[in-house]
């Protein structure tokens, strides 16, 4: 990704007029609770320095204008269309659902068209929330290129909204509110049910912990039905239990006995339980024990992998190899299936850590993977003016 300066140059190289500014919204990687925000549980996720930058210019003829420097097809669209997916773009225009329909669900709220440039350092399919990012900064672009004020916690809601509706992900609101809400040197306790957060500090540089995202470079993609049977089997779950979301189980013994299928039993388990883990992480970053939040990560990985069966083998070796380096702990994020894991390790041990997971790559003969150091981030903003 290039500066804002460059970027604003790019938009006006390409639409033949400045931009009225440049808003860019983060990625995000989430410290713990998977699976747990479409059951209206605990998240736990951070932004990343990462993110997507979009130029923009507001237009009042009604229509959305999308490039991208990462892309080479430009896209147009009345915003007053109906859901994107049910119009069957091709592939190559497939990014573009993302904006277009952030501003066909924002236009019932005031906002209308606009010529927009995107550029991302985000690698795609990562598991980094590089479409939530994309909505968040279009988002935060319409409303202000239109003299909208949404709040961000409905903001968050309107781009989950415009995923789930528009692009047809069934996706919950995590990646949306971490990358409107989050805030430098904290990760961002959500509560998914209620919708109300706070900022825990989480600055593992403070402890001598170093947190690396290892781009695992097995591409998920959560468009795929996997992700959707995950949230349909939790749904089932929760009405066979007779209660409104998988959050509402008090008595995992009881609705274990309760439930005849072993996958449901599998799923209840893994929900239950990292909702717990989300609770005694959050104790954990109020003692500042930073270290020992490494058993809840790897505890956390155990889980998606055996109980939510989401993990892939990538993860499991990187995971795997980083324990064994004298990582205190490790675990996949995001929807699963491909994409990034997190590693929690003393930060004299980092190197040593980074080698052996390349080495197990190696070994396998995988292409190798990507490591970033994650830095708590702030959440989206506008950058220009
Ligand atoms: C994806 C979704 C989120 C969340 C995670 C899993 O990132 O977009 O809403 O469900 O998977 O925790």
């Amino acid at each position: 990704m290039t500066g804002p300066q460059a970027l604003a140059d790019a938009f006006t190289g390409a639409f033949r007029r400045d931009p009225d500014g440049v808003w860019h919204a983060p990625g995000r990687v989430n410290l713990i609770g998977e699976h747990t925000d479409y059951n209206d549980g605990l998240v736990l996720p951070f932004a990343l320095g990462l993110g997507v930058s979009v130029a923009a210019a507001r237009r009042d003829d009604g229509v959305v204008e999308v490039r991208s420097r990462q892309a080479a097809a430009a896209v147009t669209a009345p915003v007053d269309g109906g859901p994107v997916v049910s119009e069957g773009w091709p592939p190559d225009r497939a990014w573009a659902a993302y904006p277009v329909g952030v501003a066909r669900v924002l236009r019932e709220h005031g906002t209308g068209g606009a010529s927009l440039l995107i550029d991302s350092d985000l690698p795609q399919g990562a598991g980094l929330s590089s479409s939530a990012a994309l909505e968040c900064a279009t988002a935060l672009a319409l409303c202000d290129l239109h003299g909208v004020q949404i709040d961000r916690p409905e903001l968050a809601r309107l781009a989950q909204r415009a995923e789930n509706e528009q692009v047809g992900v069934p996706c919950g609101l995590m990646d949306q509110a971490a990358s409107l809400l989050c805030t430098a040197g904290h990760a961002l306790m959500l509560d998914c049910r209620s919708g109300l957060s706070a900022q825990m500090p989480f600055a593992p540089a403070d402890s001598g912990m170093t947190l690396l995202v290892v781009d695992t470079r097995a591409a998920h993609a959560l468009a795929g039905g996997e992700y959707a049977r995950r949230r349909a089997e939790c749904e089932e779950a929760a009405s066979l239990l007779g209660v409104a979301a998988l959050r509402d189980v008090k008595d995992l013994g009881g609705a274990l006995g309760t439930l005849r299928d072993p996958v449901l039993r599998r799923r209840v388990q893994h929900v239950v339980t990292e909702n717990h883990r989300v609770e005694a992480t959050i104790g954990l970053l109020r003692a500042g024990a930073v270290p020992e939040l490494g058993a809840m990560l790897s505890a956390s990985h155990l889980s998606l992998r055996d109980q939510f069966e989401v993990s892939w083998p990538e993860a499991d070796t990187a995971v795997g190899a980083a324990l064994g380096a004298g990582a205190r702990g490790g675990r996949m994020v995001g929807g699963g299936f491909g994409g990034s894991v997190i590693i929690l390790t003393p930060t004299d041990r980092s190197d040593g850590v980074r080698d052996a997971v390349a080495a197990a790559y190696a070994e396998r003969g995988w292409e190798p993977p990507e490591f970033h150091e994650a830095v708590p981030s702030d959440g989206a903003r506008r950058v220009t003016p």
